[in-house]
């Protein structure tokens, strides 16, 4: 297992840099991460590149062991590409451009960007693509942007929507412009809407622009990968094409970038202060559950994945610079490990002494030489990952864990973005809480798209707020079922064709035979408003969504309503359908309910696992097994009795970590 740090040579004084490099080889790290933001650099004017300090960085690395992973430096376009193509700068909703500076303040369809981007991405791969310690490429940094107002996003945009949609025509039926005279009479009169909020303009279009922007950050990845691809060497593995995701970030798809990554990776800041729940010291590890989530999302696109970035200790950016819980940052990076991850590198090794960042915490502190103790836990768990894997270090997730499958339909969350309808509707938080329903009975959660193949041997999937679907999808899913397996889908389902339009049925009648159920009306309750359910003799709350419903003959009911004028009215219902079986959740409610829901099918098809307690989670990785404690009290790592203990302890501490086989 290789864990690593980002370092930015070009902000510390060439003296220090065999230090700092003799420094990150001492803490049993392995890679090291450069390049990136540093175009200025490595090309002070247009054409002159100056690629001679970076090599004399990437030979230090080498002659110390460490691997490398350059980065291309085009999320920090330098200053004269912005003063002499000013249309490489975004636009803003008020038709302003950014001015320089900072970073990401470029637009991806600029031709005057491309051109500069694929100028400097070959002019690094020519003289590193090659080099036997380079293992790998970070493309830009966590894409993103508002939606762009230049005339290249536009024409882009446009471009798009041609190739898409061929003629106008069609485009007006898909976006539904008979509503309030919408039509457009030429692909040209198309503009990027302004925002992904539509206000009270057509939200199909928002969709599109959505997928569109997607796309265009795809297509610059591409741009890139291809540059770089053609200067690797054939003689021996390529390597790795990645960049690093930020979690649900409705800009860029990574499934739109299957072409051009072949390693998935994202950045990790649990503790930013924003976290509400201060019933305990919770806010200081952050959200498991979207941890775990984003980690099997990262695996999901062809198995190999990695965190880029982890944050070392306090942050800059929220306002709430909270330390995290002593112990955290080892249990994150044990997470990591435990979900699968290819290697681990961290943002960043030295906090810097200037710039926008400069409250940033690194592995090593101010002076440049003393770790802080994000430092020593980075170093405690390189050694600890060498003890649990001394020879070679597992490139796989493999698990023996029995699976269970997550459906994620980014689309989903643009068109839930478009059009909420309940502003309480949080497309991220439902697949979180289904994550944890999961995980905590002991399934391995396996991420899984809908046009891609769902491993054979998955007996439950879960598959939350897919309120567009397509005939392949439905017939998908009923093939599942006749195979035995068991589905379970919630509220939000089946309503919407792949335009987000209505079927032209009955509310819900498109999955009616797969439920078992009709779904008479919905509800859905004011702000901090809850409503309650019964479920086996249990009440649950309820607030976000809730479809009433009408079982068919031979579907059971599970849960009914017990306050509100339809008290009485069905909430969840579950049908056999020969050996499998559909569950339905009509009603969007809190994470204990999702939790017992899933209990309560996984002992139905024979699941006898005893659930694990609250933000305490064990995985399994190469035999080894992991227990993870996300809280602030101690618990019992529930490991038989003949468990052989290789980090830690059958007694879990507070943000404790064991590892035993
Ligand atoms: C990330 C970003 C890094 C750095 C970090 C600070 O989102 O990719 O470059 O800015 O935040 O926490």
């Amino acid at each position: 297992m290789k864990i690593g740090t980002y370092y930015y040579p070009e902000q510390w004084p060439r003296e220090q840099w065999e230090r700092d490099l003799d420094r990150i080889a001492a803490m049993g790290l392995k890679i090291v991460h450069m390049a990136e933001f540093a175009w200025f650099d490595l090309e002070p004017s247009p054409k002159d590149f100056r690629l001679d300090w970076l090599s004399d960085c990437v030979e230090m690395c080498r002659q110390r062991g460490l691997d490398v992973i350059l980065c291309t430096p085009t999320a920090a376009p330098p200053v004269w590409l912005s003063d002499q193509f000013p249309e490489v700068l975004i636009t803003d909703e008020h038709g302003t451009p950014h001015r320089h500076g900072g970073r990401r303040h470029y637009t991806p369809t600029s031709p005057r960007m491309q051109e500069a981007s694929y100028r400097i991405v070959e002019a690094m791969a020519t003289r590193f693509g090659h080099h036997p310690s380079v293992i790998g490429w970070q493309i830009d940094n966590e894409l993103s942007g508002p939606f762009d107002q230049s005339e290249a996003t536009h024409k882009s945009f446009r471009k798009w929507l041609r190739k898409k949609y061929l003629t106008i025509d069609a485009l007006n039926a898909a976006w539904g412009n008979p509503f309030w005279n919408t039509y457009y009479q030429d692909f040209d009169q198309i503009l990027m809407p302004q925002s992904r909020d539509p206000g009270y303009r057509n939200q199909h279009q928002n969709l599109d622009a959505s997928r569109f922007w997607s796309w265009a950050w795809a297509d610059f990845v591409k741009l890139q990968a291809d540059a770089l691809k053609r200067s690797f060497p054939a003689s021996r593995p390529a390597p790795f094409i990645t960049t690093n995701f930020m979690p649900f970030h409705p800009d860029a798809d990574p499934n739109d970038m299957r072409d051009s990554l072949d390693l998935w990776s994202w950045d990790s800041y649990p503790v930013s202060g924003f976290g509400r729940d201060f019933k305990d010291e919770q806010f200081r590890f952050g959200d498991m559950a979207s941890i775990q989530f984003t980690h099997d999302q990262m695996a999901s696109y062809n198995g190999r994945w990695t965190l880029l970035e982890i944050q070392p200790g306090q942050i800059n950016w929220s306002g709430f610079p909270c330390q995290p819980y002593p112990g955290a940052v080892r249990l994150w990076l044990w997470t990591a490990i435990a979900h699968g991850c290819e290697l681990i590198t961290v943002y960043r090794f030295r906090q810097p002494r200037f710039g926008i960042e400069m409250w940033h915490a690194g592995l090593i502190g101010l002076d440049g030489v003393t770790p802080t103790s994000g430092g020593e836990q980075f170093a405690q768990v390189a050694a600890e990952a060498a003890k649990v894997w001394p020879d070679a270090h597992p490139t796989s997730i493999e698990s023996n864990q029995p699976s269970a499958g997550l459906l994620l339909d980014f689309d989903q969350q643009w068109n839930f973005t478009s059009l909420g309808q309940a502003k309480r509707w949080n497309y991220s938080e439902l697949l979180c809480q289904y994550h944890q329903a999961l995980s905590r009975m002991g399934y391995r959660v396996r991420v899984l798209h809908p046009n891609e193949p769902w491993p054979s041997d998955l007996k439950l999937i879960v598959a939350p707020g897919v309120q567009m679907v397509d005939d392949a999808l439905l017939a998908r899913w009923q093939r599942y079922v006749d195979a035995g397996g068991h589905l379970v889908l919630t509220c939000r389902t089946g309503l919407q064709d792949r335009d987000a339009q209505f079927f032209e049925t009955a509310y819900g009648a498109k999955i009616a035979n797969l439920i078992g159920a009709d779904i008479s009306a919905y509800d859905s309750l004011p702000e901090e408003t809850w409503g309650t359910i019964d479920l086996d003799g249990k009440a649950h709350k309820w607030g976000v969504w809730g479809d009433q419903l009408k079982p068919a003959a031979g579907t059971d009911v599970w849960a009914s309503y017990t306050n509100m004028f339809y008290t009485g009215a069905h909430a969840i219902t579950h049908r056999k359908q020969g050996s499998g079986s559909v569950t339905y959740n009509g009603v969007y409610g809190d994470r204990v309910l999702a939790e017992a829901v899933i209990e309560k099918l996984a002992r139905t098809i024979g699941n006898q696992a005893v659930p694990l307690l609250d933000r305490v989670r064990v995985l399994e990785r190469d035999g080894f097994f992991i227990a993870l404690n996300y809280t602030d009290r101690p618990t019992t790592a529930p490991a038989p009795a003949d468990a052989t203990f290789v980090v830690g302890s059958r007694e879990l501490p507070p943000a404790g970590v064991a590892v035993w086989k």
